[in-house]
């Protein structure tokens, strides 16, 4: 059965390595995965004065694409140990009005990135935590730490590295498995 998932990618430069691993991700997964980008670069700061009938234009639209998606996959670099605050911006605008987080119980995984060794693994232990919040089931293996992101691609941005293609595909498999084995048939889902 198809399912959706929302892709959220937690750099928002043009040439981002963490975008290019969720297009292969996307690429190489499944056939029943629909892949969904979700920008999250322009949600204003989350304040809950702003929780209004008027609230903002970006915020409505962010929490519908994610509300909608099956899943969330997460494929973020690492800033300074942790996720980059405007992803934690974007988790925290959908996890508002209280009672209506769009994040309950969607399965999700998590691909961190650098361009250093360690693979963004404090990024993606961080971004577990807050999952955690939210009864979220996150894929638990393979865990994917990608590390010198700057020797994967070519210049058009095609991944070169066929191990890392590989790994990409058996992640994509058990990431599908993982959602079919945590959600309900969609059309019951939604009824
Ligand atoms: C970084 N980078 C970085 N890398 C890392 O491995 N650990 C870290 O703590 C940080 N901290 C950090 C902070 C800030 C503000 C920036 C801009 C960068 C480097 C980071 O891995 C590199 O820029 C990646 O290429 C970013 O991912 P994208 O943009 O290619 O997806």
């Amino acid at each position: 059965e198809t399912r959706t998932v929302a892709v959220l990618v937690g750099s928002l430069r043009k040439d981002s390595a963490s975008r290019k691993i969720a297009k292969a991700i996307a690429d190489l997964a499944p056939a029943n995965l629909k892949f969904d980008f979700v920008e999250i670069g322009d949600l204003p700061a989350y304040d809950p004065d702003l929780e209004t009938a008027d609230a903002p234009a970006a915020w409505t639209r962010f929490r519908g694409q994610v509300a909608k998606a099956d899943a969330v996959l997460f494929v973020t670099p690492e800033y300074n140990r942790s996720f980059p605050g405007f992803l934690k911006n974007a988790i925290d605008v959908g996890s508002r009005p209280w009672g209506q987080a769009v994040w309950t119980e969607k399965p999700a995984a998590v691909v961190s990135t650098s361009m250093g060794a360690l693979g963004g693994f404090g990024a993606n232990h961080h971004l577990r935590q807050a999952l955690s919040f939210f009864a979220m089931p996150i894929l638990g293996q393979p865990e994917a730490y990608i590390g010198n992101t700057g020797a994967l691609f070519d210049e058009s941005g095609a991944l070169t590295s066929e191990a890392t293609a590989d790994f990409l595909k058996t992640f994509g498999q058990a990431f599908a498995g993982f959602i079919a084995r945590n959600t309900s048939d969609p059309a019951v889902a939604r009824a």
